[in-house]
């Protein structure tokens, strides 16, 4: 019977589904039907697999084709359907053995002229190849590094031809190489290039140790976002579980670096404040992973907090207190892992003056209270450690460098370490401390254990095995600047 089946897999949110593709050729007048539950990329397959299959000097079975994407129920999305549906047509009309695409899987989208095209998600793609006991992955060159992560021996194809010529027998794919062109991780600013500023820098050694958020207010050009991006510099890299984890979901995203498959350092996402709710928790068709989830065991990034759509903001909370986005739809949930730290810069009023006392602030009552209502109380509770960041004096600009980022990450490095073996106790007199400052702040049921974590990570950096009143103390400080008055 002239029926063929290739075997690929899609992702739902970021896990793998296995998908069948079967091929099926019908003595009637040729046409060419995609069925399926298929979308406008998917359907599109048609043109470039016809096009393919000619430029690769093979032949198009003039009959009626018909190709399902099984299961019928599974959304199918994306051009990564195209080299298992023109694997499978061929198959059918005997032009390669079907028993051999029955032993391999296989990804990627096909060009007019039959070359293959990287698609994202081949990590995840490879590790439902693996657990379906496929050995063997045909994929373009580009994707090879990743689908090797996955345990599963990736074949580099570059053209439907040498795909078809593989299949047949005739000739093997060059051997992938591991290693074979990585490239080492781009530079990072480094701290020795910000000068003064003392509390903001030891905010940002806290929020490295600690994890915890971090918001840096104050007036225009005095190096807050210089500051927030020198984060990633300080950070520890990734374990190997957390590696993988970040790494499918870049792979999902598209946004792996052929040359640098697995990601060892922790993301670092930078949002502009014209981005979409959407854009920044996840959604849209499929859905998609969004800033949030790309910031997974890294850093977010929102500069100019008060500019983002508060709607978007908002929408933040839940990640930001659960560690997951969860998207609601009418065909089910799909859940996206979004543990990241968040950073955020602002001025402190609409004209940027307020906290500069040589700049008078010209905002009216009015301006300034619409400025405030941009950020809900809610939103700022969930920053563990609030600075302003004062105008630096000409002294401290002129002053020769400061201190670099190597021993900074050290000192993080060592106190990680402390809170993930035996993390600093708190004194007696210290908890009394915190219950004094819940009534006199006032402090949040959630503000008390955000102090309470900060505290420990301060007792940590400082090599202390109990968390001291002092420690508690200096946590305090970081809820409730005068400028913001936030508590
Ligand atoms: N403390 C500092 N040390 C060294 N350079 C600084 C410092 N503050 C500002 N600069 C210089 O000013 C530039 C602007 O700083 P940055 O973008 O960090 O300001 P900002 O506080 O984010 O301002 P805005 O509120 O306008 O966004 C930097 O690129 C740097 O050259
Ligand atoms: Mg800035």
């Amino acid at each position: 019977m002239p029926l063929a089946r290739a075997v690929t897999h899609t992702l739902v949110g970021l896990e793998p589904r296995r998908v069948e593709v079967e091929a099926h050729l019908q003595d009637q007048v040729p046409a060419f039907t995609i069925v399926g539950l298929v979308d406008r990329a998917c359907q599109e397959a048609k043109e470039r697999v016809r096009s393919g299959i000619a430029s690769a000097e093979l032949e198009w079975p003039g009959r009626r084709i018909i190709v399902n994407l099984a299961p019928a129920a599974l959304r199918k999305e994306g051009s990564a359907f195209d080299l298992p549906i023109a694997l499978a047509i061929l198959a059918a009309s005997r032009q390669i053995p079907a028993d051999a695409l029955a032993c391999h899987a296989m990804t990627g989208e096909l060009a007019l002229d039959g070359r293959l095209r990287p698609v994202g998600g081949v990590l995840a793609v490879a590790e439902g190849a693996r657990q379906a006991g496929l050995a063997r992955l045909l994929c373009p060159p580009e994707s090879c590094a990743e689908a090797a992560l996955a345990g599963v021996e990736p074949l580099p194809i570059r053209h439907l031809a040498e795909a078809v010529a593989y299949l047949r027998g005739e000739r093997d794919p060059p051997p992938y190489v591991p290693g074979n062109g990585h490239l080492p991780a781009p530079p990072v600013p480094d701290l020795a290039d910000v000068r003064g500023q003392e509390r903001a820098r030891r905010a940002l050694e806290l929020a490295a140790a600690g994890g915890h958020n971090l918001l840096l207010a104050g007036p225009p050009g005095t190096g807050k976002t210089m500051l927030a991006r020198r984060l990633p510099g300080i950070l520890p890299t990734l374990s190997d579980s957390e590696a993988m984890e970040v790494t499918r979901i870049h792979s999902v995203a598209g946004l792996l670096h052929p040359g640098r498959p697995l990601i060892t350092v922790p993301p670092f996402r930078a949002p502009h404040h014209s981005a979409s709710m959407p854009a920044i928790v996840g959604g849209g068709p499929g859905p998609r992973p969004g800033e949030a989830t790309l910031a997974h065991r890294g850093v977010l990034l929102l500069d100019e907090l008060p500019e983002f759509p508060r709607p978007a903001l908002e929408a933040l909370r839940q990640p930001l207190e659960d560690g997951l986005v969860s998207i609601a739809r009418v065909s089910g949930q799909a859940i996206f892992p979004a543990r990241f730290q968040l950073i955020g810069t602002m001025n402190l009023c609409g004209c940027g003056g307020r906290g500069d006392p040589a700049a008078a602030c010209s905002c009216s009552p009015q301006r300034l209270a619409s400025f405030r209502d941009k950020l809900s109380k809610a939103l700022l509770d969930r920053f563990d450690l609030v600075v302003t960041v004062p105008r630096p004096r000409a002294n401290e600009l002129a002053a020769g460098a400061s201190e670099a980022s190597g021993p900074v990450a050290e000192r993080v490095q060592a106190a990680r370490q402390r809170l993930a073996g035996d993390p600093p106790r708190r004194k007696e007199t210290a908890s009394e401390l915190l219950d004094r400052a819940v009534e006199r702040l006032p402090l949040s049921g959630r503000g008390r254990a955000r102090v309470a974590r900060v505290s420990r990570t301060i007792a940590a950096l400082a090599g202390s095995d109990e968390v001291l009143p002092e420690h508690v103390a200096e946590a305090l400080a970081y809820r409730s600047p005068r400028e913001l008055s936030v508590t």
